[in-house]
């Protein structure tokens, strides 16, 4: 970042001096007013819960242009990453901030191949849990759990160490939700398979069984790794803040990354493609699209706690452009396999397009997010709806571990600690119970 040619100045009514803050730029987006010696200076803090106008960081990774609806991995715009490159790749660009010629993708997958097993002792985390347990509940257990194996790379500040997780935790991701999902349907576990692509590899641990050959359908293995790839990193969204904030007090990264796990859980984060996909589904039980105005009534209703998941968004005031890739990944899987008139396509398109015309939303700039159609998609190629969530997860693993790295490659960065404004009682003294 570089000192801009102006200056703030902060002044207050009531006569306290004003102070003068500097004022930097980035390579892209909005110039950044740096407060960090404004309580020394005047005794205040600044009051933004939700983080609506604070950043909290500095950071290469990815940048996001709300108002155009751009998103740039690494300066590459997530269209052409998405249609010209794979998920790898993209893996590598977040990670090393360059996508890889020929013999570094070949090196790099090997790397990752290489990775893919857990520790046999794993599978004994996950007979503790029912059967039912909710996939994101074993995946926030195991991925926690990965700290108590690999202690030869838990030192963050040991960029070899860095490096090594930071491949076990993408190359393990998709075994640990394969195991999640086998576990809860009762089918024994598929080890990875080192000749497959790192989609493909999914797919066959997700849905292969022993007993006979699985072969995996190209036009699906392409639909995930693009899956993988539109959800790889989005800038400071709720869980990479997690993350970072996690990993700056030195914690180690599979702990890091498992409160990222965590927090992407909500339905407000990730979990809501899977509150969108039952929110379709409910639609449908009540009779479809034409129960889509009486559901887009209750949603504007404000007393009705309703909201249409899968639209809405902090930083997107227009069109979310991964939402759009996803849109055109349904359409291409769903025609693949036969299923164009799948009623829930029909039913989100008819909702996106009666949202998009409604004055509510458009007032508001609501535009569907990458949640509205990734459900459909992950619906279609089998993924059942408890486990969107999860998928959610593998593919971020890199972009959090991207940013946490790049965090604690900051000599700079310091342990996060906010302050507060506190509302509670003034000091009082203690009485004797006989008092109380
Ligand atoms: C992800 O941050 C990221 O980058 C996240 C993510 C990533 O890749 O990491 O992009 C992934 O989490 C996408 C978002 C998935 N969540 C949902 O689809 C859940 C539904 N969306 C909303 O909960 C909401 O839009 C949020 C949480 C996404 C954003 O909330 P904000 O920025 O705090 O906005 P807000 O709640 O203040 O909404 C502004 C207005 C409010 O109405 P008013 O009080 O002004 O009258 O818009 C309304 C809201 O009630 N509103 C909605 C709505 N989203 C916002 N009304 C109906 N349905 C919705 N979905």
């Amino acid at each position: 970042m570089k000192l801009a040619d102006n200056k703030a100045t902060l002044s207050f009514s009531n006569g306290s001096p004003s102070v003068e803050m500097p004022v930097y730029q980035g390579s892209l987006g909005p110039d950044v007013i740096d407060i960090r010696k404004l309580y020394a200076q005047t005794g205040k803090f600044t009051y933004d819960p939700g983080f609506l106008s604070t950043a909290a960081c500095q950071s290469a990774i990815t940048y996001i242009d709300g108002d155009k609806g751009e998103l740039l991995y690494r300066g590459y715009p997530i269209e052409e990453l998405a249609t010209g490159c794979d998920f790898l790749e993209t893996c590598h660009l977040l990670l090393y901030g360059e996508l890889p010629n020929a013999e570094g993708k070949k090196k790099f997958s090997r790397l990752v191949s290489m990775h893919t097993m857990v520790n046999e002792q794993m599978q004994f985390f996950l007979r503790g849990f029912r059967r039912d347990a909710h996939p994101m509940a074993i995946m926030t257990g195991l991925v926690g759990a990965l700290s108590a194996f690999y202690h030869d790379s838990t030192d963050i500040n040991n960029p070899q160490h860095r490096d090594i997780s930071a491949i076990r935790l993408i190359a393990k991701m998709p075994t640990l939700v394969a195991m999640a999902y086998k576990y809860t349907v009762g089918q024994p576990y598929m080890y990875p398979r080192n000749d497959l692509s790192y989609a493909g590899n999914f797919l066959h641990m997700m849905f292969a069984t022993p007993c006979e050959d699985y072969k995996v359908s190209p036009v699906l293995e392409r639909a995930v790794d693009r899956i993988f790839t539109l959800h790889a990193d989005h800038e400071q969204n709720a869980s990479t803040s997690t993350v970072r904030l996690c990993g700056s007090s030195g914690t180690n990264p599979f702990a890091a990354i498992a409160a990222g796990v965590a927090c992407l859980w909500g339905p407000a984060h990730g979990g809501a493609n899977e509150a969108c996909l039952n929110m379709l589904e409910d639609i449908q039980k009540m009779g479809g699209v034409s129960k889509v105005g009486e559901f887009m009534e209750k949603v504007k209703d404000k007393n009705s706690g309703v909201k249409l998941m899968g639209f809405g968004h902090r930083v997107y005031k227009n069109y979310d452009p991964r939402a759009k890739l996803m849109q055109e990944t349904c359409k291409e899987v769903l025609a693949e396999l036969g299923l164009e008139n799948d009623p829930l396509f029909k039913l989100a398109m008819a909702l996106e397009k009666i949202a998009l015309e409604d004055e509510y939303f458009v007032s508001r700039k609501l535009y569907p997010n990458v949640d509205f159609y990734s459900g459909i998609v992950q619906r279609a190629i089998g993924i059942p709806v408890p486990l969107f969530t999860a998928v959610f997860a593998l593919a971020r693993t890199v972009g959090w571990i991207a940013q946490l790295n790049e965090m604690i490659g900051d000599p700079e960065y310091k342990i996060g600690r906010p302050r507060q404004l506190f509302t509670g009682s003034v000091r009082r003294e203690v009485q004797p119970l006989a008092k109380r």
